[in-house]
């Protein structure tokens, strides 16, 4: 027997519509979504009734870019899939996309199964993986086909990190064509990082190793640089392109400009873009280093151009790109350097949070909060209806949201493996209060009460977003 449960009383809140309804769970999946004075009249029932009056009733969020476990700087991003998953929950989150790594003369394959193996049995939600690129050659080109079957959609390039992850100009040109001929999406991580790799040398000789000139040297005009000629090869190669944490007002614009001419190029940004700034990477005391990520923390002018990028659709998606790293042991290896700081910042729990103080403070709709957090992501990540929106068939992958709540950010109370916030102290309107992963109950009214293992692999399609 199956159990039905029904979300009563609560504004469901879809990328398209907000309406007061029931919402009908069964094997999983939503099986109607009606009217309460219909539901009456019809006489549903159920094994369990959840009262969500005075509530949101949302799509979980869909998180499109999180590192569980990265190897990164000489260490691991401290997240494992259990943890991390445990705490995209306790957000709101029922969805991640992790990146499995091929290394540097590995096949794809060995990379891809390490990050199966890391997962298998851990996740408290559900997962998907797109494949990070660190070696373009003929068998890797190959490879890329196979995965695409396989249901990794997506391979992410980097123009940064010489010598680690990066691709050179040709390989990201080859990698596109394929993707071109294969439906893959290329994600580009585009920060110039052969000219950045020459400041960082230049600022450590004049003795400039604090953790505020990471943000001095990772240029936002470099960012930009690179966005366009990211572009420009992919206009070559006739290949859409999603450029991950766009941080940069300049590169920003870039995206719009090629979207206007109607080239299928997509931008995503993240919550330490919209919140945070070179102020906190400024925090004395090497405390500025809990704050050091790539693309890094602009000053506070482009959050402006970011906000408004959401709202124009020049930017499609906020995901998290969590990356943590503690600050005791991790971060302080780059104590005297600040090239050897790991980069990366926590935050898979705070996504959907942030986003709705963006809606509290008029930033954006609250359809607009489910579209860049939901339904886009999973319809860009080939996802779509199983997961991001609350439709009969959907995953029943549900968050009743308490839009009231007052909470404060606290590395105290959260629940991601990492030994500070980046939010530390932040006040915010609205908590999550109860999660659904395909109809069973992650957190009960703020208890968890899921289990590593219930989490499945979600094979994905290839990009089905066309806006
Ligand atoms: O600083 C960051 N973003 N670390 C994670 C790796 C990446 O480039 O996304
Ligand atoms: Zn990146
Ligand atoms: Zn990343
Ligand atoms: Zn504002």
């Amino acid at each position: 027997m199956s159990t039905r449960t029904l979300i009563q009383g609560g504004l469901v809140i879809t990328a398209a519509d907000e309406t007061h309804a029931d919402v009908l769970i069964e094997d999983g999946r939503i099986a109607a979504v009606a009217a309460h004075a219909s539901t009456v009249a019809q006489g549903w029932t159920a094994d369990r009734v959840i009262d969500a009056t005075d509530r949101y009733v949302i799509p979980g969020g869909v998180d499109a870019h999180t590192h569980m476990e990265l190897p990164f700087g000489g260490t691991f991003a401290s997240d494992t899939f259990e943890t991390g998953t445990r705490a995209a929950a306790w957000g709101g989150t029922t969805t991640i996309v992790d990146f499995a790594v091929q290394s540097q003369g590995q096949a794809l394959r060995a990379g891809l199964d390490a990050w199966y193996a890391k997962a298998d049995g851990q996740c408290a939600i559900d997962y998907g993986f797109h494949m990070i690129l660190s070696d373009v050659n003929e068998g890797s080109l190959k490879e890329m086909d196979r995965l695409v079957e396989e249901g990794i959609t997506s391979f992410k390039l980097f123009m940064a990190y010489p010598g680690v992850f990066y691709s050179d100009d040709g390989q990201i040109l080859r990698a596109m064509q394929r993707a071109e001929s294969n439906g893959g999406l290329i994600m580009m991580h585009a920060e110039n990082g052969i000219a950045i790799d020459v400041l960082v040398e230049q600022a450590l000789a004049r003795g400039e190793s604090d953790p505020r000139y990471h943000g001095e040297v990772r240029k936002a005009l470099l960012e930009a640089e690179a966005t366009h000629r990211a572009i420009q090869l992919a206009r070559v190669a006739g290949a859409p392109l999603y450029v991950v944490h766009v941080s940069a007002e300049e590169a920003l614009a870039e995206l719009a400009t090629a979207r206007d001419k109607g080239l299928p190029v997509f931008g995503e940004t993240c919550p330490q873009y919209l919140f945070l700034s070179t102020d906190n990477l400024a925090e004395p005391d090497f405390e500025g280093a809990k704050y050091v990520c790539s693309t890094p923390l602009r000053p506070r002018e482009h959050q402006a151009a970011l906000w408004r990028g959401l709202r124009t659709n020049d930017l499609q998606v906020v995901s998290t790109d969590h990356c943590p790293f503690c600050f005791t042991g991790q971060k302080e290896l780059g104590r005297g350097d600040f090239s050897k700081i790991p980069n990366g910042l926590p935050g898979v729990e705070n996504r959907m949070d942030l986003l709705h103080q963006a809606v509290v403070d008029g930033h954006i709709t609250r359809r607009r909060w489910i579209e860049i957090a939901c339904a886009t992501p999973a319809r860009m990540f080939g996802l779509y209806p199983k997961k991001g929106t609350l439709a009969p068939g959907a995953d029943a992958d549900v968050v009743i949201y308490d839009p009231h709540a007052e909470q404060t950010v606290s590395a105290e109370t959260h629940h991601m493996n990492v030994d500070y916030s980046a939010y530390e102290g932040k006040r915010l309107t609205g908590q999550v209060q109860t999660v659904l992963s395909r109809g069973e109950l992650v957190i009960d009214q703020r208890k968890f009460t899921g289990r590593a293992g219930h989490g499945s692999y979600v094979p994905r399609a290839t990009c089905q977003y066309l806006g």
